[in-house]
């Protein structure tokens, strides 16, 4: 879905998945931008143990089956997370499962975990990559345990990523949601660390948005006492705003994009207030400007990550976003990222 800004525009005309696979090749035949500039010094950051050159990331599902990893980093991520990884390949659910609600700037998607399954994707993944990697792994949808399937998956990926995802939030499968409480999800966690090899990459879990009253707090207890090295806040939402223009508004599916921004904000400065520091966040929903990266920063974000901008404004955002987001740090008279996470 991403090209050049003037490309994206044009790929805007194509249906949505046709746009995103052309999108796709198109990168990997290295028809995309490149980053010329070196981001600021200033947005250099440490989180997790790893250094990254600037905090934003793209996130999960714009690559699921790692075919131009080495390529979106030289778009100007700081970070790259790859996947959602299942153990066996899946068709995901039938098309059409994409769709754009261009007056909201926002997609909805029921995806369902398409992907080229693990082993083929480990096999695209064995050279180190040209910067930080992540990957984000989940259950096949008709597996009849997926705790296994997480620990063969990290078995497989650890090696090879410097942060696995582990996706517990996602609305698009059967097994998606299943460890979105405590007692299944210290199972999980105990047992992918108990795949991690000797200098084991950071494991973080993917929140939803759409928790009852009173579910976040235990399952925020349960990640902290199982020392996960992030919480990535979070993936796309099954409700939908009262406001929304578009007509794809009544397709089933994940929301993302501008309407997804201010709750997951809250969502995220709740698990700040909650966890106050003990675990770095990645703050990731509608991010599409410098001045909404510094607002999740402000909420408690450690790192940020953005995928449906790039389809509504093209590759150029990285940039954007990174430049504005230094001049609103030297404004505030800030010397890092880290001096202004969680001020709000
Ligand atoms: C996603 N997202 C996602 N997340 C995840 O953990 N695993 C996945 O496989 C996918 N797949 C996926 C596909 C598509 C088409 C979209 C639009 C999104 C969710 C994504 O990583 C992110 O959490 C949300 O999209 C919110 O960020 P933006 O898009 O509002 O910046």
């Amino acid at each position: 879905m991403i090209l050049h800004d003037a490309a994206a525009a044009a790929l805007r005309r194509l249906p949505p998945e046709t746009a995103h696979n052309a999108a796709l090749w198109g990168l990997r035949h290295g028809f995309g931008p490149r980053a010329t500039a070196s981001p600021d010094p200033i947005l250099a950051t440490r989180v997790f143990g790893r250094d990254f050159p600037n905090p934003l990331g793209l996130a999960a599902g714009f690559d699921k089956n790692a075919r131009a990893a080495n390529r979106l980093f030289g778009l100007g991520f700081g970070f790259v997370e790859v996947g959602g990884v299942t153990p066996r390949p899946q068709p995901g659910n039938p098309r059409p499962r994409l769709f754009r609600l261009p007056e909201d700037h926002a997609i909805i998607n029921r995806m369902g975990f398409n992907n080229d399954g693990a082993a083929a994707i480990a096999a695209r993944l064995a050279a180190p990559p040209p910067g930080i990697l992540g990957v984000n792994l989940a259950a096949n949808a008709d597996s009849p345990d997926p705790t296994a399937d997480f620990e063969s998956l990290t078995t497989t990926f650890a090696p090879l990523a410097a942060f696995l995802t582990l996706d517990i939030s996602c609305p698009n499968t059967a097994n998606g949601r299943v460890f979105l409480s405590p007692g299944p999800l210290a199972d999980l966690l105990a047992r992918v660390r108990a795949r991690l090899p000797d200098n084991p990459p950071a494991v973080l879990v993917k929140l939803a948005p759409d928790l009852e009253p009173g579910q976040l707090e235990p399952i925020l207890d349960t990640a902290l006492a199982a020392s996960v090295d992030g919480i990535i806040v979070c993936n796309t939402t099954i409700t939908r705003p009262p406001d929304l223009k578009s007509a794809a508004v009544r397709e089933r599916g994940g929301l993302s994009g501008q309407p997804l921004f201010a709750p997951s904000t809250d969502l995220l400065r709740r698990t700040y207030a909650y966890t106050h520091g003990a675990v770095p966040l990645v703050g990731v929903g509608g991010i599409a400007s410098a001045e909404q990266a510094y607002e999740k920063i402000r909420a408690g974000a450690s790192l940020l990550q953005l995928y449906t901008a790039l389809v509504y404004h093209g590759p150029g955002i990285v940039g954007r976003i990174q430049r504005g987001l230094a001049d609103l740090l030297r404004r505030d008279g800030r010397q890092t990222i880290t001096d202004a996470i969680g001020t709000a």
